[in-house]
């Protein structure tokens, strides 16, 4: 089966073409646009911009990855694909529209079935493009990512629970707020880690929130509180350029705290969770899983002797974490497409089930 995926939903245009024949998932092209250089210096999305943005580009990509694959052009006479797949919640409303209405026509046009991928599972099947054969059942899937910080039980493709979810801010968002709390660029999250490798992590101790709570719960907010508050104790202004250049080392350590915090709150809920689960697979997505002290953390939780032999860890590779039409794809392998397409429309406010 070949797919035509095509991913509107925050900031990002993607399109990407799939194949799965065997039980392999090979992918063709996967093309990716971005407005974050516009957002960097307004210092978070402005909704309007993104979509408008994405309104621009959404054809552009679309045609690039058809190029890629088959070296079509586009045209009324339909590309060598059985089904388009197309994001369709959640994230902001005006740009899950650009994705979700291209989308349509193009099924209309080319007569092609239409396939309504919600976002979260595709952060969760980035990992099946590269290990759709090996993903054994039942998986605990830990999703990070801008907008979210959740922790999923998979019993199989179709029957899943929701574990634990962050009640304030999600990984990510702790991250890009802090960052602006330290005159960094949005997003913050590499930027962060950077900084962070020259870091001492402990000049600093930040808290670790709900860590030891007995849900699977997350809460971030207080983290980035708790820099906030450090930053006016101390003096720190690293808006101002004089402080920020003669400072550099106390930046350093208050990323490489932030990191350790943050990190160590997934990780110790990741474990609790595989503890109680048992599950085979820990399947890990969304841009926070593009975090190398992320991943390092995980593999040595999952290879504790404590729970040792309990859940193979996977994590996809960083440009299937953070945002890509690919991910989108390759949960449409596992779903049926919509009889009346006229249904499918933008769900914002989309969740798991
Ligand atoms: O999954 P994603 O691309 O978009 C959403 O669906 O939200 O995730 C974006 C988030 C941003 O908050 C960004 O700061 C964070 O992922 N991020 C990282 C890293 N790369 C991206 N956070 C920590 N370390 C990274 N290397
Ligand atoms: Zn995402």
């Amino acid at each position: 089966m070949t797919i035509l995926a095509i991913e509107s939903s925050c900031d990002e245009t993607g399109a990407s073409v799939l194949i799965k024949k065997n039980g392999e998932i090979s992918v063709l092209s996967n093309i990716i646009s971005t407005s974050l250089d516009l957002h960097a210096k307004t210092g978070g999305i402005i909704p309007e911009v993104a979509a408008r943005e994405q309104v621009k580009y959404i054809t552009p990509v679309i045609q690039e990855a058809l190029t890629q694959a088959f070296a079509y052009e586009l045209s009324a006479s339909p590309p060598p694909i059985d089904a388009i797949a197309v994001t369709h919640g959640p994230g902001l409303i005006g740009s899950l529209l650009v994705g979700v209405e291209t989308a349509k026509t193009l099924s209309a046009l080319w007569s092609k079935p239409l396939i309504p991928v919600n976002h979260l599972y595709g952060h969760i099947y980035a990992n099946f493009i590269t290990e759709n054969r090996a993903i054994e059942f039942p998986a605990i899937a830990l999703v990070a990512s801008g907008a979210h910080t959740d922790l999923i039980y998979l019993a199989s493709h179709n029957d899943i629970q929701v574990l634990g979810q962050t009640r304030d801010d999600a990984a990510g968002e702790a991250f890009d707020k802090i960052g602006r709390l330290l005159n960094l660029e949005y997003p913050a999250g590499a930027k962060i880690s950077e900084l962070a490798q020259k870091g001492d992590r402990s000049r600093f101790p930040l808290p670790r929130p709900m860590i030891g709570s007995d849900d699977l719960d997350f809460s971030f907010s207080g983290l980035k509180t708790a820099v906030l508050n450090l930053l006016k104790t101390e003096g720190f202004d690293f808006s101002n350029t004089d402080f920020a250049e003669k400072n550099q080392q106390i930046l350093f350590d208050i990323c490489a705290s932030v990191e350790y915090s943050i990190v160590n709150v997934l990780v110790r809920k990741t474990s609790k969770a595989i503890k109680k689960y048992q599950p085979k697979s820990l399947l890990v997505g969304g841009g926070v899983a593009a975090n190398t002290q992320l991943k390092e953390a995980l593999r040595q939780m999952t290879n504790d002797t404590a729970i040792a032999g309990q859940a193979k860890l996977y994590v996809p590779p960083k440009d299937l974490c953070t945002d890509n039409a690919a991910m989108i794809g390759a949960h449409a392998f596992f779903l049926e497409s919509k009889k009346d397409t006229s249904l499918v429309t933008a769900h914002p406010g989309l969740s798991y089930l």
